[in-house]
């Protein structure tokens, strides 16, 4: 266990340093087809990665790939009423701000000060509340709205407890109006372990009946697949 122990923080302080880190990153974004550029974004997600762990639960930000598959199976054109959970360095809301129609109520909510700062460096003009995301009733009330026409996830499920699963799943369902669609992905190997398994093969499907799973996107480090769920 010791060893377990002393390895991890090696690995830390090797990630901490610049140079390990931009070499990194440099190969899982030209995996993922980036071109192997490393952006101040990428730089500034890795940090969050090792300091939040638990909130940021991923490796890497996500890549374009996975990007444009998310925004496409969520249809954001034409919708009127737009959220965004977990931007993270706005790798997601780049691409809304691109397909959305350019009257569109656009929100992002994101728990981590240093990527609500990141999001909207990245995407001047975007609103990004730091909060949790199922307050998210709240920020369309000011606004005028009471439901919204679609959700796009980033959020880690598999790093949650059951509470916060339900309570942001429950959250989620109420505030979508019916036939709205909920857009969340994960690892490809987030539903085999155990927490995955209970919110993606239970809780998900459970709540919304209307649930798709799409095959795993290769072209995103780590690979991920894309659960599409839609309010009866
Ligand atoms: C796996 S990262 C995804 C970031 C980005 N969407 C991407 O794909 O690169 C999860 C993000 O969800 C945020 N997050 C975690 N818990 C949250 C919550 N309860 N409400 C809103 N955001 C949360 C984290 O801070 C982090 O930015």
């Amino acid at each position: 266990m010791s060893g377990i122990v002393l390895d991890l923080a090696g690995v830390a302080q090797w990630v901490r340093s610049w140079g390990g880190m931009e070499n990194a990153f440099r190969a899982a974004h030209a995996a993922a087809g980036e071109g192997g550029k490393v952006s101040v974004f990428t730089l500034t997600f890795m940090k969050e990665v090792l300091r939040a762990n638990r909130t940021t639960g991923a490796i890497a930000p996500s890549g374009r790939r996975l990007a444009e598959c998310v925004t496409e199976m969520a249809q954001i054109a034409g919708e009127k009423v737009i959220v965004e959970y977990g931007p993270g360095t706005g790798v997601f809301t780049e691409v809304i701000l691109q397909k959305k129609d350019p009257d569109a109520f656009f929100i992002a909510l994101e728990v981590n000060p240093e990527f609500v700062r990141a999001t909207r460096a990245r995407c001047p003009g975007v609103t990004v509340y730091e909060d949790s995301a199922e307050n998210t009733i709240k920020y369309l009330r000011e606004a005028g709205h009471d439901h919204c026409d679609v959700i796009v996830s980033g959020l880690p499920w598999t790093r949650f407890d059951d509470s916060l699963q339900d309570s942001i799943l429950n959250a989620t369902h109420e505030v979508l109006r019916p036939g709205g669609r909920f857009v969340t992905f994960s690892y490809a190997f987030s539903p085999w372990v155990p927490s995955g398994r209970k919110f993606f093969k239970g809780k998900l499907p459970a709540k919304f009946p209307k649930t798709t799973v799409s095959r795993p996107i290769w072209k995103n480090f780590p690979p991920c697949l894309v659960f599409t769920a839609e309010k009866e």
